[in-house]
């Protein structure tokens, strides 16, 4: 059994404009140990699934459909006490916001022994050598337990978000951008941090970013998200040496790769579409360079291309032609003109 499967998702949320379709039928699933990337610009649907598996949608967001099974049990029918008891005990994330969650008047270490004990029944030794222990896993040095937030820096105070993740050894871990509020130097060292510590730990991981590059470096499979929908999805060196979508070709231009050398930045002309009223056809068909009249008005399903390879796209069959194309900056600047 997976240790997290999701089937069939769809997530809305109720606004004064209308229901926004944030996730649309999307199924994936992670085994115990594995790392999966969620991959994908801003406002594909990410977050909103992150929150969906922690139980923290807000209010005026709904699961319409689908499943969310962690250890065979589905999430969507827990009672708010069963909530309280997997949330951070089986599943923990490190939000997007990570470094703003830190309370500033509370001393570092001591918000993780409070952190434990609100979960565990253990003394403060027991809570304080765990907390150590989380400390050196991630690279803080203990003396710095007693600090407050502000005197960390950024990268300190994203290693002591981390920690935190970690504190209660959960079978999960979900990374919401963990590194983007970073400078690069920084990130560097966050990312290599986090692949020590899945290395050394048997935490499965999410890592969700919109560098398709980090991803590549840190993840077994990958899942590219585009509009709500699954639009790629393979192990992350098939994606990475054999892209069948366009838009994952995009982002590949978008974000060369870290490791060899750095290629030219070539970004996707326009911007994701409202969920709204999402376009009919294929979502990213707008700003596909290698759109056909049906992709407009028919929505390509998600195909096995190759053992374990998934895509949408109609174009699969001329797939060796569109990635030498893609690889020019005008078939970008070309689509962007027309
Ligand atoms: N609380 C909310 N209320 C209404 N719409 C939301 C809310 N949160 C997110 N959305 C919308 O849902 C879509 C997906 O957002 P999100 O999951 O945050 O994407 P990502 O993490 O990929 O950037 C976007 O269109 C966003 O505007
Ligand atoms: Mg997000």
């Amino acid at each position: 059994m997976s240790l997290l499967e999701i089937r069939n998702l769809k997530i809305h949320y109720r606004t004064k404009t209308g229901i926004v379709k944030a996730v649309d039928d999307v199924s994936f699933s992670i085994e115990r140990g594995g790392t999966l990337g969620l991959v994908g610009e801003s406002g594909c649907g990410k977050t909103t699934i992150a929150k969906a598996i922690m139980r923290l949608l807000p209010r005026n967001g709904m699961i319409a459909g689908g499943e969310i099974l962690f250890d065979g049990r589905n999430l969507v029918n827990l009672s708010d006490e069963e909530v309280r008891k997997y949330r951070w005990e089986n599943v923990a994330m490190i939000s997007q916001s990570a470094m703003n969650s830190l309370n500033p008047v509370a001393r570092v270490g001591s918000q993780l022994i409070e952190a434990i004990q609100a979960h565990r029944q253990v003394s403060v030794e027991q809570a304080t050598r765990r907390m150590e222990e989380v400390f050196e896993l991630v690279g803080l040095s203990i003396e710095r337990a007693r600090d407050y937030p502000h005197q960390f820096s950024g990268g300190m105070k994203q290693r002591a978000v981390i920690a935190m993740a970690l504190l209660l050894n959960p079978e999960l871990i979900i990374a919401d951008e963990p590194t983007t509020a970073l400078d690069v130097l920084v990130q560097d060292q966050i990312i290599l941090k986090i692949k020590e510590l899945l290395n050394k730990l048997n935490n499965a991981m999410i890592l969700i970013t919109h560098d398709i590059a980090v991803v590549a470096e840190t993840c077994e499979r990958m899942v590219v998200m585009y509009a709500g929908k699954i639009m790629e999805h393979a192990d992350t060196d098939d994606i990475f040496y054999n892209p069948y979508n366009p838009y994952t070709l995009g982002l590949q231009n978008a974000f060369p790769s870290v490791k060899g050398q750095r290629k030219e930045l070539i970004s996707i002309p326009g911007y994701p579409p409202l969920l709204i009223d999402p376009p009919p056809g294929c979502r990213f068909a707008e700003r596909c360079p290698f759109v056909l009249d049906i992709c407009l008005d028919q929505e390509p399903p998600l195909e096995q291309v190759a053992p374990g390879h998934f895509s949408a796209c109609h174009r699969a069959v001329d797939i060796e032609e569109i990635r030498i194309k893609s690889k020019d900056e005008a078939t970008w600047l070309a689509k962007e003109a027309a």
